[in-house]
């Protein structure tokens, strides 16, 4: 179907549908006492993290067991990259080893790109920089699908620090693409220069949007991508764009509150409303990895039946 998972930029309607009915299919799996089938028996998958990651790394590592693939964790940490070995080399020694695909997690956007032209390998981005984390929008779609029945026409706000985000540009587009109408919403120093050309709305007012939201989609405040001050402090963006108990009983009838993970609780979210019964961040996380498989299964595996 795809040669590469770089961007959703990439991705029409009918590619994120295919990938959804897949996962569909794969999710049960979990659910049996031994959580494996054989379709990608034989095939290495390697993980090539060079920045920190918990739930991304572990959900790759699950999905790529659960289809039987073998898998190779590599951290930049520890490797040959803290000798000043580059990416290109290192992807060259994967490429010499065999491994049949390539999750990348880079700090530099683009990196995933870079190694398409270097390995014969599949090449799935994790996440790089500030640009793109295409499996989080498409997990993120899977649970809104499951849990409100249809992504077109639905009313979604992301909010927060939608400039440091690659979550938000994904999940974004990934929205648009299905029919979605988006609206992000952020202090006027997180929301990137331009972003009214995404097909989005803007607006630096949550409460003017909350009742009017079905999806409330939470950014994680990213200091460590921070050099200067985006806003005051803590208390007062939780106060101006956090979602607390008050905030949550006015959504629209039947929302969901969505978080990608790691929350900061007490800023983005308060500790009660991320585990408020609307909350889905729980099953964001468990979802990620039917996701992936059906991603790893679409690109590596294919013709065979999940059975
Ligand atoms: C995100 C990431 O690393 O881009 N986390 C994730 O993959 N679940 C979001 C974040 O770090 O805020």
């Amino acid at each position: 179907m795809l040669d590469d998972l770089l961007s959703m930029e990439d991705l029409t309607a009918d590619h994120i549908t295919t990938i959804l009915d897949t996962a569909e299919g794969l999710k049960d799996i979990a659910l049996r006492p031994i959580k494996k089938v054989p379709v990608l028996r034989g095939r290495t998958v390697c993980n090539l993290f060079f920045e920190d990651s918990t739930r991304t790394r572990i959900s790759f590592e699950i999905a790529a067991k659960r289809l039987s693939a073998d898998v190779i964790n590599f951290s930049a940490k520890g490797s040959s990259v803290s000798k000043g070995e580059g990416l290109k080399d290192t992807a060259l020694t994967l490429q010499a080893m065999g491994v049949d695909a390539i999750v990348v997690r880079h700090s530099a956007s683009g990196a995933p790109q870079q190694l398409t032209q270097w390995v014969e390998a599949k090449v799935l981005n994790a996440g790089d920089g500030w640009h793109q984390h295409p499996t989080q929008a498409l997990l993120d779609l899977f649970t809104i699908r499951q849990k409100l029945g249809r992504i077109e026409g639905l009313r979604a706000a992301i909010v927060g620090d939608v400039f440091h985000s690659r979550v938000a540009r994904s999940v974004a587009q990934g929205l648009v693409t299905m029919g979605a109408e988006v609206t992000l919403v952020g202090p006027p120093t997180l929301i990137p220069p331009g972003a009214e050309h995404w097909g989005v709305a803007v607006t630096h007012d949550l409460d003017s949007v909350v009742e009017k939201t079905d999806v409330m989609y939470l950014l994680r405040v990213q200091r460590e991508r921070m050099g200067e001050q985006f806003f005051p402090s803590s208390r007062e963006y939780a106060r101006v764009w956090g979602v607390d108990q008050d905030r949550l009983a006015r959504l629209a009838q039947g929302a969901i509150v969505m978080h990608p993970g790691p929350m900061n609780r007490g800023v983005e979210i308060t500790a009660d409303a991320a585990d408020a019964p609307n909350s889905v961040i729980t099953e964001q996380v468990t979802n990620g990895i039917a996701v992936r498989m059906s991603c790893l299964y679409l690109m590596l595996g294919g013709e065979e039946v999940v059975t």
